[in-house]
Protein backbone atom coordinates (compact mmCIF):
# COMPACT_ATOMS: atom_id res chain seq x y z
CA UNK A 1 0.00 0.00 0.00
CA UNK A 2 0.81 3.20 -0.85
CA UNK A 3 2.61 5.80 2.49
CA UNK A 4 0.19 8.29 0.93
CA UNK A 5 -3.18 7.08 1.83
CA UNK A 6 -6.29 8.93 3.12
CA UNK A 7 -7.34 8.30 6.16
CA UNK A 8 -10.84 9.45 6.61
CA UNK A 9 -11.06 12.99 5.06
CA UNK A 10 -7.18 13.58 5.54
CA UNK A 11 -4.46 12.43 3.36
CA UNK A 12 -1.62 11.09 4.93
CA UNK A 13 2.67 10.19 4.83
CA UNK A 14 3.02 7.36 6.40
CA UNK A 15 1.68 7.37 9.96
CA UNK A 16 1.28 11.79 9.50
CA UNK A 17 -1.45 13.76 8.44
CA UNK A 18 -0.19 15.97 5.51
CA UNK A 19 -1.72 19.08 6.64
CA UNK A 20 -0.43 18.69 10.47
CA UNK A 21 3.16 18.69 8.73
CA UNK A 22 2.53 21.59 6.60
CA UNK A 23 0.79 23.83 9.67
CA UNK A 24 4.13 23.17 11.42
CA UNK A 25 6.57 23.92 8.41
CA UNK A 26 4.59 26.18 6.35
CA UNK A 27 3.94 26.15 2.29
CA UNK A 28 5.01 25.12 0.05
CA UNK A 29 6.92 22.19 1.35
CA UNK A 30 8.62 18.73 -0.12
CA UNK A 31 7.41 15.72 2.13
CA UNK A 32 9.96 12.37 1.99
CA UNK A 33 8.71 9.55 2.68
CA UNK A 34 11.68 6.95 4.64
CA UNK A 35 9.43 4.00 3.72
CA UNK A 36 8.90 4.50 0.38
CA UNK A 37 12.65 5.33 -0.38
CA UNK A 38 13.13 2.30 1.93
CA UNK A 39 11.35 0.23 0.02
CA UNK A 40 11.69 1.56 -3.32
CA UNK A 41 15.85 0.38 -3.19
CA UNK A 42 15.00 -2.74 -1.29
CA UNK A 43 12.49 -3.79 -4.26
CA UNK A 44 16.27 -3.51 -6.28
CA UNK A 45 17.94 -5.36 -4.38
CA UNK A 46 15.49 -8.11 -3.93
CA UNK A 47 14.91 -8.44 -7.85
CA UNK A 48 19.38 -8.86 -8.02
CA UNK A 49 18.82 -11.84 -5.51
CA UNK A 50 21.63 -13.95 -6.17
CA UNK A 51 23.51 -11.43 -8.86
CA UNK A 52 26.18 -9.10 -8.56
CA UNK A 53 25.50 -5.98 -8.41
CA UNK A 54 25.72 -2.23 -7.04
CA UNK A 55 22.33 0.32 -7.05
CA UNK A 56 24.26 3.19 -7.53
CA UNK A 57 21.60 6.02 -6.61
CA UNK A 58 21.41 9.15 -9.46
CA UNK A 59 22.05 11.80 -7.24
CA UNK A 60 20.42 14.40 -9.97
CA UNK A 61 17.36 13.32 -8.88
CA UNK A 62 17.37 14.34 -5.36
CA UNK A 63 20.34 15.20 -3.71
CA UNK A 64 18.57 15.90 -0.13
CA UNK A 65 21.18 14.28 2.28
CA UNK A 66 18.75 13.07 4.52
CA UNK A 67 17.41 10.88 0.96
CA UNK A 68 21.32 9.91 0.48
CA UNK A 69 22.15 8.65 3.96
CA UNK A 70 19.21 6.46 4.33
CA UNK A 71 20.45 4.88 0.70
CA UNK A 72 23.98 4.99 2.04
CA UNK A 73 23.32 3.24 5.10
CA UNK A 74 21.09 0.67 3.31
CA UNK A 75 24.40 -0.08 1.38
CA UNK A 76 23.94 1.75 -1.80
CA UNK A 77 26.30 3.57 -4.17
CA UNK A 78 25.78 6.80 -6.06
CA UNK A 79 25.79 8.07 -9.32
CA UNK A 80 27.26 11.48 -9.92
CA UNK A 81 27.63 13.88 -12.74
CA UNK A 82 29.54 16.90 -10.60
CA UNK A 83 31.82 17.97 -7.70
CA UNK A 84 29.08 18.67 -5.81
CA UNK A 85 27.11 15.45 -6.37
CA UNK A 86 30.07 14.03 -4.72
CA UNK A 87 30.65 16.67 -2.00
CA UNK A 88 26.82 16.11 -1.06
CA UNK A 89 27.54 11.66 -1.10
CA UNK A 90 30.32 11.99 0.97
CA UNK A 91 28.74 14.68 3.69
CA UNK A 92 25.92 11.91 3.87
CA UNK A 93 28.07 9.23 4.84
CA UNK A 94 28.35 7.60 1.70
CA UNK A 95 31.19 5.39 0.49
CA UNK A 96 33.03 6.70 -2.33
CA UNK A 97 34.82 3.29 -3.43
CA UNK A 98 30.45 2.98 -4.47
CA UNK A 99 30.25 6.21 -6.85
CA UNK A 100 30.28 6.24 -10.37
CA UNK A 101 30.76 9.70 -12.44
CA UNK A 102 28.62 10.19 -15.33
CA UNK A 103 28.87 13.56 -17.16
CA UNK A 104 29.53 14.60 -20.60
CA UNK A 105 31.88 17.66 -18.97
CA UNK A 106 33.63 16.84 -16.54
CA UNK A 107 36.55 19.20 -15.38
CA UNK A 108 39.94 19.24 -14.53
CA UNK A 109 39.17 19.67 -10.93
CA UNK A 110 36.07 17.57 -10.63
CA UNK A 111 38.42 14.42 -11.65
CA UNK A 112 41.17 15.73 -9.17
CA UNK A 113 38.98 15.49 -6.48
CA UNK A 114 37.21 12.45 -7.35
CA UNK A 115 40.22 10.50 -7.86
CA UNK A 116 41.89 12.11 -4.46
CA UNK A 117 38.66 10.45 -2.72
CA UNK A 118 38.88 7.36 -4.43
CA UNK A 119 35.94 6.95 -6.38
CA UNK A 120 34.98 3.35 -8.16
CA UNK A 121 34.85 4.59 -12.30
CA UNK A 122 34.60 7.20 -14.16
CA UNK A 123 31.64 6.90 -16.70
CA UNK A 124 34.32 8.61 -20.19
CA UNK A 125 31.71 10.25 -22.44
CA UNK A 126 34.59 11.18 -24.97
CA UNK A 127 38.35 10.67 -25.96
CA UNK A 128 39.25 14.18 -24.85
CA UNK A 129 37.69 13.42 -21.45
CA UNK A 130 40.15 9.92 -21.35
CA UNK A 131 42.65 11.71 -22.27
CA UNK A 132 42.46 14.35 -19.48
CA UNK A 133 41.72 12.04 -17.12
CA UNK A 134 45.42 9.71 -18.32
CA UNK A 135 46.80 14.09 -17.76
CA UNK A 136 45.36 13.86 -14.27
CA UNK A 137 45.73 10.40 -12.74
CA UNK A 138 49.22 10.45 -14.00
CA UNK A 139 50.19 13.63 -12.18
CA UNK A 140 48.31 12.42 -9.23
CA UNK A 141 50.57 9.48 -9.22
CA UNK A 142 47.17 6.34 -9.40
CA UNK A 143 45.19 4.89 -11.84
CA UNK A 144 41.76 6.12 -12.77
CA UNK A 145 39.22 3.35 -13.01
CA UNK A 146 37.42 3.86 -16.57
CA UNK A 147 34.34 2.55 -18.04
CA UNK A 148 32.97 3.91 -21.58
CA UNK A 149 29.75 5.49 -21.96
CA UNK A 150 28.58 3.55 -25.01
CA UNK A 151 25.94 5.36 -27.40
CA UNK A 152 24.05 2.50 -28.12
CA UNK A 153 21.95 4.27 -30.88
CA UNK A 154 18.64 3.30 -29.46
CA UNK A 155 15.17 4.96 -29.43
CA UNK A 156 13.99 5.49 -26.10
CA UNK A 157 10.71 6.37 -26.84
CA UNK A 158 10.73 9.18 -23.98
CA UNK A 159 10.47 12.76 -24.00
CA UNK A 160 12.94 14.23 -26.71
CA UNK A 161 14.87 16.15 -23.73
CA UNK A 162 15.34 13.28 -21.69
CA UNK A 163 16.33 10.69 -24.86
CA UNK A 164 20.15 10.24 -24.46
CA UNK A 165 20.60 7.24 -26.73
CA UNK A 166 20.48 7.84 -29.88
CA UNK A 167 23.16 9.48 -32.17
CA UNK A 168 22.69 12.91 -32.48
CA UNK A 169 22.61 13.08 -28.88
CA UNK A 170 25.56 14.71 -26.86
CA UNK A 171 25.75 11.56 -24.82
CA UNK A 172 28.54 8.59 -25.06
CA UNK A 173 31.20 7.14 -27.02
CA UNK A 174 29.93 5.34 -30.91
CA UNK A 175 30.13 1.57 -30.07
CA UNK A 176 32.66 1.16 -32.82
CA UNK A 177 35.17 3.84 -31.44
CA UNK A 178 34.57 2.60 -27.85
CA UNK A 179 35.63 -0.73 -28.57
CA UNK A 180 38.42 0.06 -30.72
CA UNK A 181 39.37 2.48 -27.69
CA UNK A 182 39.27 -0.72 -25.15
CA UNK A 183 41.51 -2.67 -27.44
CA UNK A 184 44.01 0.14 -27.56
CA UNK A 185 43.85 0.60 -23.97
CA UNK A 186 47.49 0.57 -23.50
CA UNK A 187 48.03 3.61 -24.72
CA UNK A 188 46.66 5.01 -21.94
CA UNK A 189 49.27 4.35 -19.17
CA UNK A 190 46.99 5.69 -16.20
CA UNK A 191 44.01 4.30 -16.74
CA UNK A 192 42.28 1.25 -15.80
CA UNK A 193 39.52 -0.45 -18.28
CA UNK A 194 37.25 -1.71 -15.72
CA UNK A 195 33.62 -1.77 -17.32
CA UNK A 196 31.38 -0.52 -19.92
CA UNK A 197 28.53 1.87 -19.51
CA UNK A 198 25.11 2.88 -21.06
CA UNK A 199 22.19 4.85 -19.95
CA UNK A 200 19.19 5.79 -23.10
CA UNK A 201 16.95 7.85 -21.49
CA UNK A 202 14.56 8.41 -18.83
CA UNK A 203 11.27 7.86 -17.72
CA UNK A 204 11.15 4.70 -20.14
CA UNK A 205 7.43 2.71 -19.83
CA UNK A 206 8.73 -0.52 -21.72
CA UNK A 207 11.57 -2.89 -21.50
CA UNK A 208 12.41 -2.99 -25.79
CA UNK A 209 14.64 -0.08 -25.48
CA UNK A 210 16.74 -1.01 -22.51
CA UNK A 211 16.77 -4.50 -23.95
CA UNK A 212 17.90 -3.57 -27.90
CA UNK A 213 20.79 -1.33 -25.91
CA UNK A 214 22.19 -4.12 -24.24
CA UNK A 215 21.49 -6.58 -27.19
CA UNK A 216 24.52 -3.74 -28.98
CA UNK A 217 26.33 -3.75 -26.36
CA UNK A 218 26.81 -6.72 -24.85
CA UNK A 219 28.09 -8.77 -27.78
CA UNK A 220 31.01 -6.31 -27.72
CA UNK A 221 31.23 -6.65 -24.21
CA UNK A 222 32.06 -10.45 -24.84
CA UNK A 223 34.23 -10.02 -27.75
CA UNK A 224 36.33 -8.25 -25.97
CA UNK A 225 36.39 -10.50 -22.78
CA UNK A 226 37.43 -12.75 -25.36
CA UNK A 227 40.11 -10.84 -26.64
CA UNK A 228 41.42 -10.64 -23.14
CA UNK A 229 39.98 -7.30 -21.99
CA UNK A 230 39.13 -7.69 -18.78
CA UNK A 231 36.25 -5.70 -18.08
CA UNK A 232 34.22 -6.55 -14.83
CA UNK A 233 31.23 -4.83 -14.86
CA UNK A 234 28.42 -3.87 -16.92
CA UNK A 235 26.11 -0.34 -16.13
CA UNK A 236 23.14 -0.29 -17.47
CA UNK A 237 22.09 2.83 -16.49
CA UNK A 238 19.02 4.31 -15.38
CA UNK A 239 15.50 4.81 -16.81
CA UNK A 240 13.08 2.72 -15.43
CA UNK A 241 10.09 4.89 -15.75
CA UNK A 242 7.28 5.04 -12.52
CA UNK A 243 3.60 5.63 -12.91
CA UNK A 244 2.16 9.29 -12.99
CA UNK A 245 -1.01 9.25 -14.32
CA UNK A 246 -1.89 6.06 -16.86
CA UNK A 247 1.39 4.52 -17.69
CA UNK A 248 1.91 0.94 -17.52
CA UNK A 249 5.87 0.90 -16.46
CA UNK A 250 7.35 -2.45 -15.87
CA UNK A 251 7.95 -3.58 -12.47
CA UNK A 252 11.53 -3.35 -11.02
CA UNK A 253 11.09 -7.20 -10.78
CA UNK A 254 10.52 -7.03 -14.31
CA UNK A 255 13.00 -4.75 -15.26
CA UNK A 256 15.72 -6.46 -13.42
CA UNK A 257 14.73 -9.81 -14.37
CA UNK A 258 15.23 -7.93 -18.04
CA UNK A 259 18.78 -6.86 -17.49
CA UNK A 260 20.07 -10.40 -15.80
CA UNK A 261 18.26 -12.21 -18.55
CA UNK A 262 20.02 -10.31 -21.02
CA UNK A 263 23.65 -10.86 -19.21
CA UNK A 264 23.02 -14.64 -19.17
CA UNK A 265 21.72 -14.87 -23.06
CA UNK A 266 25.16 -13.32 -23.57
CA UNK A 267 26.80 -15.65 -21.40
CA UNK A 268 28.29 -12.47 -18.80
CA UNK A 269 26.36 -13.10 -15.60
CA UNK A 270 29.09 -13.32 -13.65
CA UNK A 271 29.59 -9.83 -14.38
CA UNK A 272 28.88 -7.29 -11.87
CA UNK A 273 25.66 -5.62 -12.68
CA UNK A 274 25.74 -1.69 -11.97
CA UNK A 275 22.90 0.01 -11.97
CA UNK A 276 21.87 3.97 -11.46
CA UNK A 277 18.50 4.32 -10.92
CA UNK A 278 17.36 7.84 -9.90
CA UNK A 279 13.17 8.79 -10.68
CA UNK A 280 12.48 5.15 -9.89
CA UNK A 281 13.98 5.14 -6.27
CA UNK A 282 12.54 8.68 -5.16
CA UNK A 283 9.52 10.19 -7.72
CA UNK A 284 7.21 8.02 -5.40
CA UNK A 285 8.40 8.78 -2.52
CA UNK A 286 7.61 12.54 -2.19
CA UNK A 287 5.11 15.03 -2.87
CA UNK A 288 5.32 18.74 -3.02
CA UNK A 289 2.29 20.10 -0.54
CA UNK A 290 1.29 24.07 -1.88
CA UNK A 291 -1.88 25.88 -0.27
CA UNK A 292 -4.38 27.32 -2.86
CA UNK A 293 -4.23 31.64 -2.29
CA UNK A 294 -7.14 32.13 -4.35
CA UNK A 295 -10.35 30.73 -6.66
CA UNK A 296 -10.07 32.89 -9.91
CA UNK A 297 -12.59 32.50 -12.29
CA UNK A 298 -12.89 34.17 -15.74
CA UNK A 299 -14.87 33.99 -18.53
CA UNK A 300 -12.93 31.11 -19.83
CA UNK A 301 -11.09 29.25 -17.10
CA UNK A 302 -11.52 28.93 -13.07
CA UNK A 303 -7.93 28.51 -11.72
CA UNK A 304 -6.91 27.32 -8.56
CA UNK A 305 -3.90 29.83 -8.05
CA UNK A 306 -1.43 28.34 -5.64
CA UNK A 307 1.71 29.30 -3.49
CA UNK A 308 4.21 27.04 -5.07
CA UNK A 309 5.51 27.97 -8.66
CA UNK A 310 7.39 26.28 -11.67
CA UNK A 311 10.59 27.56 -9.69
CA UNK A 312 9.89 25.16 -7.25
CA UNK A 313 8.43 22.02 -9.44
CA UNK A 314 9.06 22.87 -13.02
CA UNK A 315 8.57 19.01 -14.87
CA UNK A 316 5.09 20.05 -15.98
CA UNK A 317 6.56 23.45 -17.13
CA UNK A 318 9.60 22.14 -18.88
CA UNK A 319 8.24 19.01 -20.40
CA UNK A 320 4.39 19.10 -20.23
CA UNK A 321 4.76 16.22 -17.80
CA UNK A 322 1.33 14.95 -16.08
CA UNK A 323 1.35 14.83 -11.97
CA UNK A 324 -1.32 14.24 -9.62
CA UNK A 325 -3.05 16.27 -7.89
CA UNK A 326 -5.03 15.86 -4.67
CA UNK A 327 -6.66 17.84 -1.56
CA UNK A 328 -4.66 17.24 1.26
CA UNK A 329 -8.19 17.68 3.22
CA UNK A 330 -10.95 15.81 1.33
CA UNK A 331 -14.64 18.21 1.29
CA UNK A 332 -18.37 17.38 0.60
CA UNK A 333 -18.47 20.16 -1.47
CA UNK A 334 -19.26 21.15 -4.92
CA UNK A 335 -16.16 18.78 -7.32
CA UNK A 336 -15.32 21.53 -10.32
CA UNK A 337 -12.48 21.59 -12.55
CA UNK A 338 -9.31 24.02 -12.07
CA UNK A 339 -6.19 24.46 -13.80
CA UNK A 340 -4.08 24.31 -10.92
CA UNK A 341 -1.50 27.60 -11.45
CA UNK A 342 1.43 28.88 -9.53
CA UNK A 343 2.09 32.67 -8.98
CA UNK A 344 5.55 32.88 -11.29
CA UNK A 345 5.22 35.54 -14.13
CA UNK A 346 4.94 33.02 -17.04
CA UNK A 347 2.05 31.40 -18.97
CA UNK A 348 3.78 28.35 -18.63
CA UNK A 349 3.66 28.26 -14.58
CA UNK A 350 0.90 25.66 -14.39
CA UNK A 351 0.83 22.41 -12.56
CA UNK A 352 -2.22 21.00 -14.09
CA UNK A 353 -5.24 21.60 -16.49
CA UNK A 354 -9.07 20.98 -16.17
CA UNK A 355 -8.30 18.86 -12.58
CA UNK A 356 -11.49 17.62 -11.15
CA UNK A 357 -11.23 19.03 -7.37
CA UNK A 358 -13.42 20.51 -4.58
CA UNK A 359 -11.52 23.03 -2.68
CA UNK A 360 -11.86 26.47 -1.16
CA UNK A 361 -9.11 29.25 -0.45
CA UNK A 362 -6.99 27.89 1.93
CA UNK A 363 -6.69 24.44 1.47
CA UNK A 364 -3.44 22.65 1.17
CA UNK A 365 -3.01 20.18 -2.14
CA UNK A 366 -0.33 17.71 -2.95
CA UNK A 367 1.32 17.31 -5.85
CA UNK A 368 2.30 13.68 -6.93
CA UNK A 369 5.67 11.96 -7.21
CA UNK A 370 7.57 15.04 -6.45
CA UNK A 371 10.28 13.67 -5.13
CA UNK A 372 12.75 12.98 -8.57
CA UNK A 373 13.72 16.47 -10.35
CA UNK A 374 11.33 18.10 -8.19
CA UNK A 375 13.50 20.40 -5.69
CA UNK A 376 16.52 19.36 -7.30
CA UNK A 377 15.46 21.35 -10.65
CA UNK A 378 13.73 24.00 -8.43
CA UNK A 379 15.48 27.82 -8.53
CA UNK A 380 14.56 30.71 -6.81
CA UNK A 381 13.18 32.36 -10.13
CA UNK A 382 10.85 35.59 -9.14
CA UNK A 383 13.30 35.99 -6.13
CA UNK A 384 11.48 33.51 -4.65
CA UNK A 385 13.09 31.29 -1.40
CA UNK A 386 13.47 27.54 -2.24
CA UNK A 387 10.75 25.00 -0.34
CA UNK A 388 11.13 23.19 2.69
CA UNK A 389 11.94 19.73 2.73
CA UNK A 390 10.29 17.63 5.34
CA UNK A 391 11.45 13.81 6.16
CA UNK A 392 8.36 11.25 7.69
CA UNK A 393 9.50 8.07 9.59
CA UNK A 394 6.37 6.53 11.10
CA UNK A 395 4.50 8.88 13.22
CA UNK A 396 7.21 11.84 13.19
CA UNK A 397 8.49 14.26 10.72
CA UNK A 398 11.89 16.28 10.79
CA UNK A 399 12.60 19.61 8.80
CA UNK A 400 15.81 18.43 6.40
CA UNK A 401 16.23 21.66 4.57
CA UNK A 402 14.82 24.82 6.12
CA UNK A 403 12.74 26.87 4.20
CA UNK A 404 15.13 29.55 2.51
CA UNK A 405 15.27 33.19 3.94
CA UNK A 406 15.42 36.45 2.33
CA UNK A 407 18.56 36.69 3.31
CA UNK A 408 19.47 32.79 1.54
CA UNK A 409 18.14 34.57 -1.60
CA UNK A 410 20.78 37.37 -1.44
CA UNK A 411 23.80 35.61 -0.28
CA UNK A 412 26.99 36.78 -1.75
CA UNK A 413 25.88 39.66 -3.47
CA UNK A 414 26.75 42.88 -3.35
CA UNK A 415 26.13 46.67 -4.73
CA UNK A 416 28.76 48.37 -6.55
CA UNK A 417 28.21 52.06 -6.31
CA UNK A 418 29.30 54.67 -9.09
CA UNK A 419 33.17 54.83 -8.35
CA UNK A 420 33.43 50.96 -7.56
CA UNK A 421 32.08 51.74 -3.80
CA UNK A 422 30.57 48.35 -2.74
N1 LIG B 1 22.36 7.84 -15.21
C1 LIG B 1 22.62 8.84 -16.07
C2 LIG B 1 23.90 8.89 -16.77
C3 LIG B 1 21.64 9.84 -16.26
O1 LIG B 1 21.88 10.82 -17.13
C4 LIG B 1 20.41 9.77 -15.57
C5 LIG B 1 19.39 10.79 -15.75
C6 LIG B 1 20.20 8.70 -14.67
C7 LIG B 1 21.21 7.74 -14.52
C8 LIG B 1 18.95 8.54 -13.87
O2 LIG B 1 17.84 8.39 -14.69
P1 LIG B 1 16.42 8.00 -14.04
O3 LIG B 1 16.56 6.62 -13.44
O4 LIG B 1 16.11 9.00 -13.02
O5 LIG B 1 15.51 8.05 -15.20
N2 LIG B 1 14.70 16.03 -15.32
C9 LIG B 1 14.11 14.96 -16.10
C10 LIG B 1 14.93 13.70 -16.07
C11 LIG B 1 16.38 13.89 -16.49
C12 LIG B 1 17.19 12.65 -16.42
C13 LIG B 1 18.64 12.92 -16.68
N3 LIG B 1 19.50 11.79 -16.54
C14 LIG B 1 12.68 14.74 -15.60
O6 LIG B 1 12.27 15.42 -14.67
O7 LIG B 1 11.96 13.94 -16.17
Amino acid sequence: MSVFAYRGERLFVEDVALVDIVSAVGSPCYIYSRRALTEAYQAFREALGAQRGLICYAVKANGNLALLAILADLGAGFDIVSQGELERVLAAGGDPKRVVFSGVGKTEGEMRRALEVGIRCFNVESMAELARLDAIACALHVRAPVSLRVNPDVDAKTHPYIATGLKENKFGIPLGEAVACYREQACYAHLSFVGMDCHIGSQLTDLGPFADALDRILPEFAGLRRAGVALTHVDVGGGLGVRYRDEQPPTVAAYVALLKDRLAAHGLSDQELVLEPGRALVASAGVLATRVEYIKETEARRFAIVDAGMNDLIRPALYGAWQGVTAACRRLGPVREYDIVGPVCESADVFGRGRRLAIEPGDILAIGEAGAYGFAMSSQYNARPRAAEVLVDGTEFHVVRRRETYEDLMRGECVVRAGGRS
